[in-house]
C-alpha cells in the first residue's frame, strides 16, 4: 500500500555569541576539543540570530540544505558528524492529527531538508557558524524528539564549530574543555541567564576590511603548532582567568569584567602574532577603537567599556550601562562618522534607542558632536567603520511555533 506523503517540520531561532575568554586551539581536530575553557556572552537574537527550519518526509530522496536561499553541500565532515550524532539520539514521533508515525529505527532511512537564514549580513564577519550549527542541532533534536538537554546538545553542536556549543544558552555561558578522549565531557553550561546582568549594552563596530582573513580553523591549527605563548596561555593564564571571570560575572563587577575581557582579547591577538606565519586579525581601525576606549576608561578612573575582538577587525564593545553606552556612541560617531553617502538609519542598526538617548537624530547632529576631551587632536575617520549594531545580552534557542515563520514550504518541504 502506497504511504500517504507528509512533511513534518520544526523551526528554531538561535543566537550568536561573543567570547570574553577566548577559545583558541584544539587538542582534537575531528571532535573539536579545545585546549582551554572559554566564556561567552550570548547576543540578543532580535539583532543577531540564525533561523533554521528542518523537515523530514518519506518523499525526500536525499539530505539537502539551503543557506540564505542558496543550496549548499552537506557532505562536509562537520555537517556529517552533527547529523550522525543527532540521528543516533532520535526517538519515535507520533502526530495523530497529521497521520504521521515515525518509529525510532525509521530515522536512519528518512532524509532531511534544512533551510537556514541569518538576520545579519554574513559578509560582516560576525560568527555566523556559531549560531548556525547551534540552530541546526537544536532544531533537529526537536524534530527527532531527542531527549537530550541543551548541555548534551551543545556537545553535538561543538562538532560543527567549537564556538557553536556556547550558543545553546542565553546570558553568560562557559564551555568546559573536558578531559575525556571521546569528548563527552566537553560541553557548555549556563553561568547566569540574560536577566542577571541586564544593564549591559553591546555595541558592535563592523569595521571595513578589504582583506580576506585566515579562517579560525586554519589560524588556530597554526597557533597550536607554532606558538609557545599559546601553550603558556592555555596552561597558566586561562585557568586562573576563568575563575576570576566567573566571579566578576556572578558579582556584576564591571571593573574586573572589563579588565579580564580586554586582557584576554589582547592575549588572543598576541598569540596570533606569535604564530608562524603571524596572523593579523585587527587592523588600524581596530587599534584606533582600542585606543579610544583605553583613553576614556583611563580618564574615568574605572572602566566604562570592555572591548573584545574575534578572528577579524570588528570591535565588540560592552558598556557598563546605558549612560556609558550613550557616551560611547557619541565618541564613536565623532571618531568614525558615516561616509557622506550613508544615512544614519542604516549606519546605526539594532536598538536605535541609544542614538536617541545620545541626542542624535540626523547627520547634522553627528557633525556637531564635540571631540572626546580625553583624546588629544581627535581625528575623524570617515568610512573606516561600515556600520554599528546596538544590542544587549540575550536569550538562548527558541522554537518558533508560528508556521508562517518557517523557511520551508509545509507541503513540498522546499524553500519558500
Ligand atoms: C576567535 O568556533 O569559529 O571566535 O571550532 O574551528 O569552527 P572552529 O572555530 P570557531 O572559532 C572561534 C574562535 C574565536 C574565539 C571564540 O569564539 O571563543
Amino acid at each position: 500500500m502506497a504511504e500517504k506523503t507528509w512533511v513534518r517540520m520544526v523551526t528554531a531561532q538561535t543566537p550568536t555569541n561573543i567570547a570574553v575568554i577566548k577559545y583558541w586551539g584544539k587538542r582534537d581536530e575531528t571532535l573539536i576539543l579545545p585546549v582551554n575553557d572559554s566564556i561567552s556572552v550570548t547576543l540578543d537574537p532580535a539583532h543577531l540570530c540564525t533561523t533554521t527550519t528542518v523537515a523530514v518526509s518519506p518523499s525526500f530522496d536525499q539530505d539537502r540544505m539551503w543557506l540564505n536561499g542558496k543550496e549548499i553541500s552537506l557532505s562536509g565532515g562537520r555537517y556529517q558528524n552533527c547529523l550522525r550524532e543527532i540521528r543516533a539520539r532520535a526517538c519515535a514521533v507520533e502526530d495523530k492529527e497529521k497521520g504521521i508515525k515515525i518509529a525510532k529505527k525509521d530515522w536512519e532511512k528518512l532524509h532531511l531538508h534544512v533551510a537556514s537564514y541569518n538576520n545579519f549580513p554574513t559578509a560582516a564577519g560576525l560568527a555566523s557558524s556559531a549560531a548556525g550549527f547551534a540552530c541546526l542541532v537544536f532544531a533537529l533534536a526537536k524534530l527527532m524528539n531527542a531527549k537530550e538537554d541543551n548541555s548534551e546538545l551543545s556537545a553535538i553542536a561543538r562538532q560543527g564549530s567549537g564556538s557553536a556549543c556556547r550558543s545553546l544558552f542565553g546570558g553568560f555561558v562557559k564551555w568546559i574543555m573536558g578531559k575525556a578522549e571521546d569528548g563527552s565531557d566537553s560541553l557548555a553550561v549556563q553561568l547566569v541567564d540574560e536577566k542577571h546582568w541586564d544593564e549591559l549594552v553591546i555595541i558592535i563596530a563592523v569595521v571595513s576590511s578589504r582583506q580576506k582573513e585566515t579562517s579560525s580553523t586554519t589560524g588556530m591549527r597554526d597557533s597550536v603548532e607554532t606558538s609557545l605563548l599559546l601553550q603558556h596561555r592555555a596552561k597558566e593564564v586561562v585557568p586562573k582567568r576563568i575563575k576570576q571571570m566567573e566571579e566578576a560575572i556572578k558579582n556584576r563587577d564591571f571593573g574586573s569584567f572589563a579588565q579580564l575581557s580586554c586582557a584576554d582579547s589582547n592575549q588572543f591577538h598576541a598569540v596570533c602574532l606569535d604564530t608562524c606565519p603571524p596572523i593579523f586579525y585587527m587592523n588600524d581601525t581596530s587599534h584606533r577603537i582600542i585606543s579610544c576606549v583605553e583613553k576614556w576608561n583611563c580618564s574615568e578612573g574605572t572602566p566604562q567599556v570592555a572591548y573584545t575582538f574575534d578572528a577579524g577587525p570588528n570591535a565588540v564593545l560592552i558598556a557598563h550601562n546605558r549612560k556609558a553606552a550613550t557616551q560611547l556612541m557619541q565618541k564613536l560617531l565623532f571618531c568614525f562618522p558615516p561616509s557622506s553617502d550613508a544615512d544614519l538609519n542604516s549606519y546605526v542598526i539594532g536598538d536605535k534607542s541609544i542614538l536617541k538617548d545620545a541626542g542624535i537624530e540626523d547627520i547634522k547632529d553627528v557633525e556637531a558632536l564635540p571631540p572626546p576631551p580625553e583624546i588629544k587632536d581627535a581625528q575623524r575617520c570617515k568610512g573606516d567603520v561600515s556600520y554599528f549594531i546596538c544590542t544587549k545580552p540575550g536569550r538562548g534557542p527558541a522554537l518558533l511555533s508560528d508556521e508562517s515563520q518557517a523557511l520551508l514550504h509545509p507541503e513540498t518541504g522546499l524553500p519558500k
